[in-house]
């Protein structure tokens, strides 16, 4: 860019901020020192499919011990463990039967203490799941709670009478099916948000709300990091149980009618003061459906966490709530506007940079046209990821390009979710094959399908038959091709992350959108002082013109092609020095 452009520039941004303020944000952090886990990534591990060292086919603690090197080459201040705790993996351990034990398949309480010592010798901290919406059915404290009306558990969990034999409200679950679930021991039903086999927690009860803090500080009191509260919204119900507006099949999501129930800071609140408050840790949460414009009172120093994965941005193929048959197209503006209205409200607090996690399909069959280059796809999702403000988080697998793993019938899926979800839409009168086309693009188990380490049988992660199938790509997609190709994906990762760390511009600038409506790039930039570094995207698989007026004069300093043109290619992503 030119000198009088630069200062059109500036004086163009000054007017732009007097006019509307909110278009410059990001500041907080300039005024604060920063905290450990602002300063540096995180990297999410879905344990059972990351390293098996046994030959049981299912990844365990000593694996990921034994790749903490590979981990910390990536540039990250601390490692995320969904649950690791005792469980029947009825929903691969989101339905714990004991918060303070390691499941036997993963290995014991001296593997974890030796992973967290391991870690921390690297400088990474250890990120426990907390799952405390729900435990198991399994679980004591369930077991207890059914076994009748009065016994000292019996209000630990959502006990409810029916209506004549039929179930008390029109609620449905989140994985399908009826949100209730009849006990013959107790004559009644039990709700239950997500699985059958996952009872929710009376929270209204301050004795499950104690057990609840005591088990977290178990795993303060062991050396861990920080905390992932899984399904926050969901603790609080309403006061009064009624039918909700109903679907074509008369049932009406649970997520309609408890998510973010008001009163529900009121418990966060407490948890905060009884758990977190006096520790270094990082705690985020998840939150689906808390709204960008509601985050200053749930993250930040007056909220409860340190920061809060909101699910706007991955969410936008489903206006019409989460069912994947009724998932609508990919629109880039939403995108961005999604993502933008989340960096804005986080302007005085801190944002989780996510684009994949266990549940999500692989990005780059997610957020690009069909025929990208996926290599190019992933590198350019990376660029973003790296560039916006807040932490970025990488789930395992995204560091090398992983991509979706289409299963060809509904018996080959293990996830949960997606079984309710094809039952639905097989109840919604779609075919066998369409069914599926939508199981294959939307199930969690595309995120979930091994680690590929090498190009051995099984890609290095088993010895073993792996619990899922590995991914058919796995003689060139894997951590041992990469690591030896300066051209990966992963060492393009490891590059890019290296620059977000030692960047000032890129952890405290100001965020500004440019370019909003357009449907073919996502063009912003960050500001600190009088530095600037700017990221422009193509999403399309065609070339684009970039706009002189906003790179004239710009330097390139990463790009996912080797040279420059003045036009945006196929998927390119460029970051300016300005
Ligand atoms: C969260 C987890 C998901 C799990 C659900 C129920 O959404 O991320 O994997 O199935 O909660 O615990």
């Amino acid at each position: 860019m030119n000198r009088r452009n630069f200062i059109k520039g500036a004086i163009a941004l000054t007017v732009a901020a007097m006019i509307n303020p909110t278009e410059l944000f990001g500041t907080a952090t300039a005024a604060t020192a920063l905290k450990w886990w602002q300063k540096k990534s995180v990297y999410q591990i879905y344990p059972k499919s990351f390293l098996d060292t046994t030959g049981s086919g299912t990844g365990d603690l000593r694996g990921i011990t034994r790749r903490l090197d590979y981990i910390a080459s990536l540039g990250v201040g601390a490692i995320w463990l969904t649950p690791v705790y005792v469980s029947p993996m009825v929903d691969n351990g989101y339905d714990i039967a004991d918060y303070t034990a390691i499941d036997p398949r993963f290995g014991t309480l001296a593997d974890f203490d030796e992973l967290v010592a391991e870690a921390k010798a690297r400088d990474i901290r250890i990120i426990m799941d907390l799952v405390f919406n729900h435990t198991s059915d399994k679980h004591p404290w369930f077991i207890e709670s059914k076994s009748s009306r009065d016994n000292p558990k019996a209000d630990w969990y959502i006990w409810r009478d029916g209506k004549k034999n039929s179930a008390p409200t029109n609620w449905r679950s989140i994985f399908g099916g009826s949100a209730w679930q009849w006990c013959d021991e107790r004559q009644q039903f039990y709700l239950h948000s997500f699985a059958t086999a996952q009872p929710d927690l009376n929270w209204e009860n301050p004795a499950v709300r104690r057990a609840l803090y005591d088990a977290a500080n178990f795993w303060l009191n062991r050396g861990v990091g920080g905390f992932r509260i899984d399904a926050i919204v969901y603790i609080k119900k309403p006061r009064n149980f009624v039918d909700g507006p109903a679907d074509a099949d008369g049932t009406c999501s649970v997520h309609n009618m408890t998510a973010a129930t008001p009163g529900i800071l009121d418990f966060l609140h407490e948890f905060r003061r009884e758990v977190f408050d006096g520790h270094d840790i990082f705690t985020v949460a998840e939150a689906n459906s808390v709204k960008p414009e509601d985050l200053p009172a749930w993250v930040g120093e007056r909220g409860v966490f340190n920061a809060l994965f909101e699910f706007s941005h991955v969410n936008i193929m489903f206006p019409h709530g989460e069912v994947w048959h009724r998932a609508e197209l990919f629109k880039l503006s939403d995108f961005k506007r999604a993502l933008s209205d989340s960096q804005r409200a986080t302007r005085d607090s801190w944002y989780p940079i996510y684009f994949e996690n266990h549940d999500k399909p692989r990005s780059v069959d997610n957020f690009f046209p069909h025929g990208t280059d996926k290599i190019l796809a992933a590198k350019a999702l990376a660029t973003i990821l790296f560039t916006l403000r807040g932490t970025p988080f990488i789930y395992q697998g995204q560091e090398l390009g992983f991509a979706n793993a289409a299963f060809d019938s509904i018996d080959a899926y293990d996830d949960i979710s997606s079984r309710g979800q094809y039952d639905l839409a097989r109840a919604d009168g779609l075919s066998d094959k369409e069914a599926l086309r939508f199981v294959q693009k939307f199930s969690r188990d595309n995120a979930r399908t091994p680690m590929q380490w090498d190009s051995s049988p099984n890609a290095g992660f088993t010895d073993g038959k792996p619990w899922l199938p590995v991914h058919d790509d796995f003689a060139t997609v894997n951590a041992d091709v990469e690591s030896r190709d300066e051209n990966s994906v992963l060492n393009f990762y490891r590059r890019l992350s290296d620059f977000r760390n030692s960047s000032d511009v890129l952890i405290r600038g100001d965020y500004r959108e440019l370019l909003p409506a357009s449907e073919e790039l996502y063009v912003f930039e960050r500001t600190l002082a009088d530095k600037k570094i700017c990221t422009a995207v193509n999403f399309t698989t065609h070339d684009v013109a970039i706009p002189a007026k906003i790179f004239d004069g710009a330097r390139k300093i990463f790009g996912n092609y080797p040279d420059e043109k003045n036009f945006l290619r196929p998927t390119e992503a460029i970051i300016y020095e300005l």
